[in-house]
């Protein structure tokens, strides 16, 4: 899920990286976000059933549902996602309260990967990684880890030697889901939002 607003940037030239070291039989499929603008999300959750998603979210739900791993792709924008991935991580929350979608128990083991490219530093990432890593546990995922890369003008990637060597072996190397907040995230994951 490629989430930048612009097109063969940093954060995609580096996943493109990462993706080449797969073996020729894992199936890939690549969207940009920004290809399937969704509505704006309201949260109904305490008003009335989630209708059945149609048109792009239909799109974004079914290419969820299907993949073992999903793949994050995104730069850093504030210290965040970029508002095409968190607006799709919203539509988690409506999914998982659509009737007949069993959301929860079909993403239940699947594993999220984190790509993500800044001008600063990998220090200013930590709070959208561990983010991302309570997400993975409230949906009872698995942490497959994150990539980092800086660089601020397209194509300064290709300059970050250190970046396009671990994503060589990215895929490979699973993180063996580690714990940000210990005390904080059991009770999340009790929590019916
Ligand atoms: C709206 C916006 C916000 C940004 N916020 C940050 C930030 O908080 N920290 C940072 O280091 N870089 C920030 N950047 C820089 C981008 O992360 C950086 O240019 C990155 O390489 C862009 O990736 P792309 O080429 O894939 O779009 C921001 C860029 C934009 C456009």
């Amino acid at each position: 899920m490629l989430s930048s607003t612009r097109r063969m940037g940093n954060t995609e030239q580096l996943a493109y990286c990462a993706a080449n070291s797969l073996p020729s039989s894992a199936q890939q499929r690549w969207i940009h976000l920004q290809d399937h603008p969704l509505p704006y999300f309201v949260d109904l959750r305490h008003h009335t059933p989630y209708p059945a998603p149609t048109g792009n979210a239909q799109l974004l739900l079914d290419a969820t549902l299907d993949a073992t791993d999903l793949v994050l792709v995104a730069p850093l924008y504030w210290y965040s996602l970029p508002v095409h991935a968190k607006h799709y991580l919203d539509y988690w929350s409506a999914w998982l309260r659509t009737p007949h979608l069993n959301f929860r128990e079909e993403m239940r083991g699947k594993t999220l990967w984190f790509i993500v490219v800044s001008s600063g530093d990998r220090a200013e990432t930590k709070p959208l990684e561990e983010t991302l890593i309570l997400t993975a546990r409230y949906m009872a995922m698995n942490w497959g880890g994150l990539l980092y890369g800086t660089g601020s003008r397209p194509n300064d990637i290709q300059d970050d030697a250190q970046a396009l060597k671990q994503a060589q072996h990215f895929f490979s190397a699973a993180d063996p889901a580690p714990d940000p907040s210990p005390t904080a995230a059991q009770p999340l994951m009790q929590k019916a939002r």
